[in-house]
C-alpha cells in the first residue's frame, strides 16, 4: 500500500510529539514543586526584609525582588513562573482569561471548605497555535500578609504602597482569604 508521504508525516507527527510529552500528572508535579521552592524563597526574602527594615522597606525588597525570584526559580526549566491575584498590586500580575477563571474556581473551592494548600489546578491550552501546559496553585492570605495586604494598612505603609502602585487593589483581605496563585506554564 502506497500512503501519501505528507499523511505519512502527519501521522508519524502524532503520536511523536504525544509520546514526547510528559504525563500530565509528571508536568503537574514539576510545577508544584517550582511553586513550592518560589514560595520558600519569596517568604524567606520577605520575613528577613521585614525583619531588618519593616514593612516599608519590606515594601521595597517585594518590589524588585518578587519577579526576580520567579525569574530565578524558572531558570534553566522550560517553565515561566508568576504570580497572580484577586485584586492586584502590581497590574502586570493581572490575570488573563484562564487565570480570572481559575481563581473564580478556587474561591469557590476555598468556601466549600477545601485546603487552600490544596487548591490547584492544571490544563493543556493551546496557546498561539501551540500546546501548552498550564498550572495554577492557589495562595492563601495568613497574618503577616495583613500588614501590607490588609484592611487597615499603617500610614506609611499606605503611603509608600499608593507611592509604588498608584493603582493597587490588593488591599482589604482578611487571613483564611484567597490572595492568589502561582501561575506557570510551559509549551509541550
Ligand atoms: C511588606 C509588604 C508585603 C507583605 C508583608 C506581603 N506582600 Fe504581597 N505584595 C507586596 C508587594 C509590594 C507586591 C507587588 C509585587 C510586584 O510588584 O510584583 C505584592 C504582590 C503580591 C502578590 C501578586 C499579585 C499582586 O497583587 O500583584 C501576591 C499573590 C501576594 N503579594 C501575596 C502575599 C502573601 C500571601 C503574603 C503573606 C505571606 C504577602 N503577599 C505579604 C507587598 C507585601
Amino acid at each position: 500500500m502506497k500512503i501519501p508521504r505528507l499523511a505519512l508525516a502527519a501521522f508519524l507527527a502524532l503520536p511523536l510529539t504525544a509520546s514526547q510529552a510528559p504525563a500530565p500528572e509528571a508536568l503537574a508535579s514539576q510545577a508544584r514543586s517550582l511553586a513550592g521552592n518560589l514560595t520558600l524563597s519569596l517568604q524567606g526574602e520577605l520575613f528577613a526584609a521585614m525583619k531588618e527594615g519593616g514593612p516599608v522597606k519590606a515594601l521595597d525588597v517585594c518590589r524588585v525582588k518578587a519577579p526576580k525570584i520567579a525569574a530565578e526559580t524558572a531558570m534553566g526549566t522550560p517553565w515561566k513562573i508568576a504570580r497572580t491575584g484577586i485584586r492586584v498590586r502590581n497590574p502586570e500580575n493581572a490575570p488573563d482569561a484562564w487565570e480570572a477563571a481559575k481563581l473564580e474556581e478556587f474561591q469557590k473551592r476555598l468556601s466549600g471548605g477545601e485546603e487552600v494548600s490544596a487548591i490547584e489546578a492544571w490544563e493543556v491550552v493551546e496557546s498561539e497555535g501551540r500546546a501548552t501546559f498550564r498550572y495554577m496553585k492557589a495562595i492563601g492570605t495568613s497574618s503577616p500578609c495583613l500588614t501590607c495586604h490588609g484592611a487597615d494598612l499603617k500610614p506609611d505603609v499606605a503611603g509608600k504602597v499608593k507611592e509604588l502602585y498608584p493603582e493597587d487593589q490588593a488591599v482589604g483581605f482578611t487571613a483564611g482569604q484567597l490572595r492568589g496563585a502561582f501561575t506557570l506554564s510551559r509549551p509541550l
